[in-house]
Formats: structure tokens, C-alpha cells, sequence
């Protein structure tokens, strides 16, 4: 299993120090959540932070993207460190296109769906895509409680993979922990990203291990 520990639950004024913690583990990737206060009603931080994690970050840079408008911004993320660049379905009029710009610049490209987006509405764009990512809770805020019906949905996207021949990866992001994680394996997840359950843990590290081995 890929972990990738949401930085939106480290200490921000001691980012540096979370970021060598997160280098110091056996998580492969680091998850970056940005955030505008318009498509999500919160805001987090922007270009200037994430170039600041890519910095120190030893791990595969993935950002999720919870802004209106982000084909505006692909190229100053990709020069902000960015592998891996997620957008939302809900936020893209012309998704086909941003996926497009996304590959131009060079980064692995991925569609994030909310909770209300059943996953057939990507069937014409998923052997186009990196990396799916299921929204298990609504976006804007860490901590919140996983929603149980996101098994379900990671059933039927595996399925549309496996059917397409496709090696889209599909990431869940939202009340992870290690409990939930082996269902989430079992249903077909490859990615999983938590940031309470790791950042609050007494032990950081111990709790990317047990998501990893779930
Ligand atoms: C939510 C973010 C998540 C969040 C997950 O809007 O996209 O990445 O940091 O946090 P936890 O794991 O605490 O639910
Ligand atoms: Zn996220």
C-alpha cells in the first residue's frame, strides 16, 4: 500500500521538522492540500508553501488541488515540485483539457471526485488518467469521519479499471486510519491518504507502518 501523509495536519510553523519526520519513514509519497476558500470553505496555502515542502520533501509530491480554476496554475505547480497534480471533477469545465496541460508539464495527472460524484462520470476519461482519488469525506478539513459508502465506489472504479485494461491508480483521502485501511485494500485502493491518524499518533512513524502493511 502507498501512504501518503496529509502535511495538512503537520505544525505549520515547524513544517521543515514534519517534513523530515515524514523523509524519515517508509511512506512513499507526501500529500499537499490546497485549498481557496472558494471551492472548498477553507483555506490552507497556496504555490509559495508547496515549493517550500518540495524543498525538503525526499517523497513523490502530491498535490491535491481543492481550488476553482486550476488550469491557471498547472504550470506554476509543476515548477512548485509537483509529481503527481490532482484536480477536481467538480471544478473542471473541461476536464479532458486539463488533464491534457497536466501531462504537458510533465506530471502525473490525477481527477479527484467529492462524495456526491459517482465514478461513472470519468468512464471516458479514465485510460487518460494517473491516479483517481476518492473523497471520503468532503473536502476542506482533516479530521473529519470517513463515509462508509466509499467502499462501494472503489469497487466500481476497480472494475472500470480492470475492464478498460488500465493502470490507474486509485487513491482514498479522508478519515483513513488503520482499521479502515484493509477494507479499503480489499476493495481495491493503492494509495491512501491520512493526516490525523499519523500526525496525532504518539508514534508517526508506527502509524505509516501499519497503514503500509495493512
Ligand atoms: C481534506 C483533505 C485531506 C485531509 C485528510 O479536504 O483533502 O487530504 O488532509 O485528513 P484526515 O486524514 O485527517 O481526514
Ligand atoms: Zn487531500
Amino acid at each position: 500500500m502507498i501512504v501518503s501523509p496529509s502535511v495538512l495536519s503537520a505544525d505549520f510553523a515547524n513544517l521543515q521538522r514534519d517534513v523530515e519526520m515524514l523523509n524519515d519513514s517508509q511512506a512513499q509519497w507526501i500529500h499537499v492540500d490546497v485549498m481557496d476558500g472558494v471551492f472548498v470553505p477553507n483555506i490552507s496555502f497556496g504555490i509559495p508553501v508547496t515549493a517550500a515542502i518540495a524543498k525538503h520533501a525526499k517523497k513523490v509530491m502530491d498535490v491535491h488541488l481543492m481550488i476553482v480554476n486550476p488550469d491557471a496554475y498547472i504550470e506554476e505547480f509543476k515548477n512548485a515540485g509537483a509529481e503527481y497534480l490532482t484536480v477536481h471533477y467538480e471544478a473542471c469545465t473541461h476536464l479532458h483539457r486539463t488533464v491534457q496541460s497536466i501531462h504537458h508539464h510533465g506530471m502525473k495527472a490525477g481527477v479527484a471526485l467529492n462524495p456526491h460524484t459517482p465514478v461513472a462520470v470519468l468512464k471516458d476519461i479514465l485510460g487518460d488518467l494517473d491516479l483517481v482519488l476518492i473523497m471520503s469525506v468532503n473536502p476542506g478539513f482533516g479530521g473529519q469521519k470517513f463515509i462508509e459508502r466509499t467502499y462501494d465506489k472503489i469497487k466500481a472504479l476497480k472494475a472500470m479499471i480492470v475492464e478498460g485494461g488500465y493502470a490507474t491508480l486509485i487513491e482514498v483521502d479522508g478519515g483513513v486510519n488503520a482499521e479502515n485501511a484493509v477494507l479499503l485494500k480489499e476493495a481495491g485502493a493503492d494509495a491512501l491518504v491520512a493526516g490525523n491518524y499519523v500526525f496525532k499518533h504518539e508514534n508517526p512513524h508506527e502509524a505509516i507502518t501499519l497503514i503500509i502493511n495493512c
